[in-house]
């Protein structure tokens, strides 16, 4: 036994190494299905693990319990070459070096709160403020710069727990909050996430992960080329600060229509500072459903995102400057990759027309999103 779990440990590993090292590699497909961990160093005195998912076909998710990163999402593109699509690192350092949320968990707000501050029941609450005058993915300590508790369902199934105790008054929220988020590699390439949560006190609460994509598995291209359809007739203006200003505003018309396919690139120069933007999804209720789709014709990849969320923050690496340097050694520089963030709609809790983000004692907070890649 102890043999077998160490020859798909080093199965695993060994091909994460080919795969993210060299986009151009093809892969051995005789890999069992599961997960595998990797000791990946320590952080506030925890153990830091790197986890493999590999599933049916052999294609590979990694995660850590830092920040519940994942660090990569290889897949093959139309020649059967693999690559991740998801940016990230292949240690533990550079994430310590607060690199923009690149594939972490956001929480306890994803997103902006307005002034970082909100009243609830009568109080004000006081958040940090890590934008400017505003909160930002849950202040200066988010959940993408803690150590989660990680546990393994089954070494045969690629499923990964993590669980997070948020404690009443961390970064300024109320109410000791419990996270659970469950990750699972399905054998048709979904990348699924699965958010519950519960709390001892009323609290805002939207939980994200923040992972950058870039359908070529290459950073060295943009995104701009890559075509993308988002299910919504309508998006929340902001400030110069990203703040909403409450208003739904229907898409038509604008650079923000993405009602059918469109080159991210198309209306880009129109939308100063490129896209950043939360777009309200036609769903009608808490389903989980297609809400995006996005193609690259250099790799034939095509992506879907499905998702429980009213919204999607669109954001095309506006801020990303080359300062990082993704798997194989390739500067991330401003535009090489995009984030579609399934969420509830920025500033909500200063927003009363905005669907409610607040979590009761005794309510379960359950949301679930999947990234899901195939080929043309
Ligand atoms: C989110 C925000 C962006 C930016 C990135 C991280 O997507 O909406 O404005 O802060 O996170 O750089």
């Amino acid at each position: 036994m102890k043999f077998v779990s160490f020859m798909l440990v080093a199965g695993a590993i060994s091909i994460l190494t080919v795969s993210c090292n060299n986009n151009s590699e093809n892969k051995n497909a005789a890999v069992k299905p599961g997960i595998t961990k990797k000791d990946w160093g320590q952080v506030d005195g925890k153990n830091v693990y790197l986890y493999t998912l590999v599933n049916d076909k052999g294609d590979t998710v990694t995660i850590t319990n830092y920040g519940g990163t994942v660090t990569s999402f290889v897949t093959p593109d139309k020649n059967g070459k693999y690559s991740s699509v998801i940016i990230g690192f292949d240690s533990l350092q550079p994430y310590l070096q607060k690199p923009p949320y690149f594939g972490a968990l956001i929480g306890r707000y994803g997103n902006r709160i307005g002034n970082a501050k909100f009243t609830l029941d009568g109080t004000t609450y006081q958040l940090a403020a890590n934008d400017g005058k505003n909160t930002l993915h849950g202040g200066l300590k988010g959940f993408d710069k803690v150590v989660w508790d990680a546990s393994v369902p089954s070494d045969t199934i690629p499923s990964l727990t993590l669980k997070y105790l948020s404690k009443d008054g961390e970064e300024g929220y109320p109410g000791n909050l419990n996270v659970t988020v469950q990750y699972t590699l399905t054998n048709d390439d979904g990348l699924k996430i699965e958010y519950n949560a519960e709390t001892d006190k009323p609290t805002p609460l939207n939980l994200t992960n923040h992972s950058y994509f870039n359908l070529t598995g290459d950073v060295s291209n943009n995104i701009l080329g890559e075509t993308l359809m988002i299910d919504a007739d309508n998006y929340t203006p902001v400030d110069t600060t990203l703040i909403p200003a409450g208003e739904i505003k229907s898409v038509k018309g604008t650079p923000f229509d993405f009602t059918s396919s469109k080159e991210i690139g198309k209306d880009f120069a129109e939308v100063k500072g490129g896209y950043d933007h939360n777009f309200v999804l036609n769903k009608k209720d808490s389903s989980l459903d297609k809400v995006a789709e996005v193609s690259d014709s250099i790799s034939g990849r095509i992506m879907d995102v499905y998702t429980t969320q009213p919204g999607l923050q669109f954001y095309t690496g506006n801020f990303l400057d080359g300062k990082f340097i993704n798997h194989g050694g390739t500067p991330i520089a401003l535009h090489s990759a995009f984030c579609l963030e399934t969420q509830h709609f920025p500033d909500s809790p200063n927003k009363p027309n905005f669907p409610s983000t607040i979590l009761k004692p005794g309510e379960k907070y359950h949301e679930v999103t999947v990234y899901k890649v195939s080929v043309k």
